[in-house]
């Protein structure tokens, strides 16, 4: 069952032809995603979850299979479901508030409207005395907060995060996870989050997914059982945190070994 915000993805294969070579990226994912749940793509490096974030948000086609969001097939870009890619896409010639704006403008939100929304957002986002800004002035913290305030500012019901924290040091990490709960847990969109941080995964998620190395297959799907109100801070010292890591890593550990051994070979 798929209803609001919820992604089905039925048999999918993605295989990507260039230079006279095809390399098969995912194959034969089955995934169902229920409305307002929060999930995590765990799996190791160029295993496809970019690929299939990317899918998903309907930028790049499927080679096999479908995928449907709120109960529909996407075949073109995907308006519904905000994208932050692994790259974030904050412009340089924006300033921050024209940043947060874009998607807004994009969306047709009227003027009045959306200079109210984007002040509602970077005051969440705690970007207030930056909305003049250039991107180059802020930290890389400050730019991801940007980019999270641009994924948020239209309300979309689908939040697709392709590694939104990886580059931030550990406690502005935290920050940044402290803040996606609070807002997850006030609207309850549905998240697919990437990362190659596990316990940024046990942290935020309800469930984890556990890919394999290329062509990427589920593993594992882990239901993490914490308590919904979880402190960011203080979750990774309760032993339903340790339990559900370790059982990820035990999943996750031989394909990222494989992974390493392919490439010594190929050296
Ligand atoms: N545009 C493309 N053309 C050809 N091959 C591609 C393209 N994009 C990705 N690939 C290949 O598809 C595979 C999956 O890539 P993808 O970026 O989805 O992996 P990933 O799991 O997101 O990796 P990472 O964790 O490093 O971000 C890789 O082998 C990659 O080389
Ligand atoms: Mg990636």
């Amino acid at each position: 069952m798929t209803g609001t915000g919820g992604i089905s993805i039925q048999g999918v294969r993605k295989t990507y032809v260039g230079r006279g070579r095809e390399v098969l990226a995912l194959d034969r994912i089955d995934l169902e995603i229920q409305p307002g749940d929060f999930v995590a793509f765990v799996g190791p490096s160029g295993c496809g979850k970019s690929t299939l974030m990317s899918m998903i948000a309907g930028i790049l086609p499927v080679t096999e299979g479908r995928i449907l969001h709120h109960g529909r097939p996407v075949t073109g870009i995907n308006r519904e479901a905000g994208y932050m890619t692994q790259r974030d896409a904050v412009l340089p010639w924006r300033t921050v508030a024209q940043n947060v704006e874009l998607p807004l403008l994009l969306h047709n939100v009227p003027r009045a409207e959306r200079r109210d929304r984007v002040a509602s957002m970077l005051d969440q986002v705690g970007l207030s005395a930056f909305g003049q800004a250039y991107p180059v002035e802020l930290s890389g913290g400050m730019r991801k907060r940007v980019a999270l305030a641009q994924l948020l500012a239209y309300g979309p019901d689908t939040l697709l995060m392709d590694e939104p924290f990886g580059a931030l040091d550990a406690q502005l990490k935290l920050l940044m996870q402290e803040q996606l709960l609070r807002i997850w847990t006030e609207r309850r969109q549905t998240v697919v989050f990437v990362t190659h941080d596990l316990a940024e995964a046990v942290t935020l998620a309800r469930r984890v997914v556990v890919f394999t190395g290329r062509p990427g297959r589920i593993k594992a799907i882990e239901a993490i059982e914490l308590p919904p109100e979880r402190d960011v801070f203080r979750v990774r010292f309760l032993p339903e945190f340790e339990a559900a890591y370790t059982r990820l890593w035990d999943a996750l550990a031989p394909e990222i070994r494989q992974g390493e051994a392919a490439e010594g070979r190929a050296a």
